[in-house]
């Protein structure tokens, strides 16, 4: 039995049981249970006795509501996936794995925000004062008056938010924070929960910026529970691949901007560089695109993501043909086989087949059919696919391309990497910024490739 007050948190979604179990009744995960201390608290909506109320004040839908007025930190690439700009009173939650430039970032937008005149503090938990200057120095930002500040005690850093009028607070991180109206330790559940819900509605009241770093966990969730996210207005998350310096600004959610944009920059001794057409970046430079390689726009969670398919289809040395699929499911590409042979007079019976993903993911869409059908087809016919070309779409059995999910948002992504055309479903073409190969069949997908009958003037 718990102590008085007491409770087993799931540090995975934030639920609150009362006896201890090896799984979350309410998320289901394993082994995320922890006794917290000071977990029950009494509801904050537990009824008082004396219940006097005004009712609501109901509006109509129809009253003028200006547009939210924003702070344009500077950082192009972090206002855009902001939405165009920080708005006052907004919380946001900034993830990322250790090291991959959090507090490079925030340093970055509060640096040239104050250079714009805004009022900014900086609030690091983790770092002394010293390390942080010594990062802004090193960043260029010497100039920039910052007020900044090492500090893990919610109120103190709430007492001073509500003496001056900040225009944007950093929070480095949540994590490190606590509150002493709560007995559990710093980066429990109990006390990210408080903290972070004392700081979001400070910032409401006053109308400050509030950016909090959170920490994520080995599959990439912010720790903490997910209540977090949802008290904010937006969840953003910093990724980078080890050994890359491109790092990539992704929104989960934004109630104040679309969730489809995303930021790109790289890391460099002197902090972050924004990168205006990172294409280079992450599909390598120039030079004709090999037969046997197609782009495919994925969707990957909620969020766009490019990667190459590449095929190798080669005269078979012994009886049985291989078939070798990294990255992708090996009936898919039976299927996908299967439907060129039968509708699209390839043959692969004598030949071997390599299919891999390139950078390691794994594909589960549907709508990387036609990526793969394309890679297969181009090797086989010896064709390359035109340079700046983006492909996707579902193959049915009988040879037809279908329209898949979030088209729109695969051709904006591929159009803000710098590519400039798309082999994708007829339903495609309609919002596409970029030109568009509609194909309503695979036969005349393959054709296209046959022939490189492509687009003019769409070439990158
Ligand atoms: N002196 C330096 N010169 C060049 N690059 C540096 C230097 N110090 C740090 N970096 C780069 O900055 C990165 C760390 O950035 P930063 O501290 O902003 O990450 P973070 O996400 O805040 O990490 P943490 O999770 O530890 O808070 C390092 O991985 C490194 O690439
Ligand atoms: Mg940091
Ligand atoms: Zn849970």
């Amino acid at each position: 039995m718990a102590r008085d007050g007491a409770a087993y948190v799931c540090q995975s979604c934030g639920a609150v049981h009362a006896k201890w179990s090896g799984r979350c009744d309410a998320c289901g995960q394993w082994n995320t249970l922890v006794e917290e201390v000071g977990a029950r608290q009494p509801g904050a909506l537990a009824p008082t006795k004396a219940t006097r109320t005004r009712g609501l004040a109901f509006e109509t839908l129809q009253a003028e509501t200006p547009e939210p007025p924003r702070i344009e930190t500077g950082v192009a690439e972090f206002d855009r996936v902001c939405g165009g700009g920080v708005v006052p009173g907004s919380a946001i939650l900034l993830g990322g794995d250790p090291g991959v430039g959090k507090s490079t970032l925030l340093m970055q937008v509060c640096g040239q925000a104050a250079l714009r005149g805004a009022k900014v503090a900086y609030v690091s938990g983790e770092e002394a004062v010293e390390q942080v200057r010594s990062r802004a120095q090193r960043m260029g930002l010497a100039q920039a008056p910052v007020n900044l500040a090492a500090e893990t005690s919610v109120r103190d850093i709430l007492d001073a938010l509500k003496r001056d009028q900040f225009d944007l607070v950093i929070i480095d991180s949540i994590q490190t924070l606590w509150s002493d109206a709560h007995e559990a330790g710093p980066g429990s559940v109990t006390q990210v929960r408080a903290c972070a819900g004392e700081l979001v509605r400070l910032a409401k009241k006053k109308r400050v910026a509030v950016v909090l770093v959170g920490h994520v966990t080995k599959d990439g969730q912010i720790a903490g529970p997910r209540v977090v996210e949802h008290m904010v207005d937006a969840v953003l998350s910093f990724e980078g691949e080890r050994g890359y310096p491109f790092r990539v600004l992704r929104a989960a959610k934004n109630r104040f901007g679309a969730t489809d944009e995303i930021g790109v920059f790289e890391m460099g001794d002197s902090g972050l560089r924004e990168v205006a057409n990172p294409s280079a970046l992450f599909l390598g430079e120039g030079g004709e695109r090999a037969a046997g390689a197609a782009v495919f726009a994925g969707i990957e969670g909620s969020r766009p993501v490019l990667v190459e398919f590449q095929a190798l289809v080669a005269p078979s040395a012994y009886g049985t043909p291989r078939r070798a699929v990294v990255g992708w499911d090996s009936g898919r590409l039976a299927m996908v086989l299967a439907v060129l042979e039968s509708r699209c007079g390839l043959q692969f019976g004598n030949r071997d087949v390599y299919l891999n993903v390139a950078g390691g993911l794994r594909i589960n869409e549907p709508a990387a059919d036609l990526a793969a059908a394309a890679a297969l087809a181009s090797s086989a016919l010896e064709a390359p696919l035109p340079q700046g070309c983006v492909v996707f779409g579902e193959i049915s059995l009988s040879g037809e391309v279908r329209g898949v999910g979030r088209m729109e948002a695969r051709l904006k992504e591929a159009a803000k990497l710098g590519f400039s055309q798309a082999l994708a479903p007829t339903a495609a073409a309609e919002t596409s910024p970029l030109p568009v190969t509609a194909v309503g069949r695979l036969a005349e997908a393959i054709r296209r490739i046959a022939e490189s009958e492509w687009p003019k003037g769409a070439a990158a």
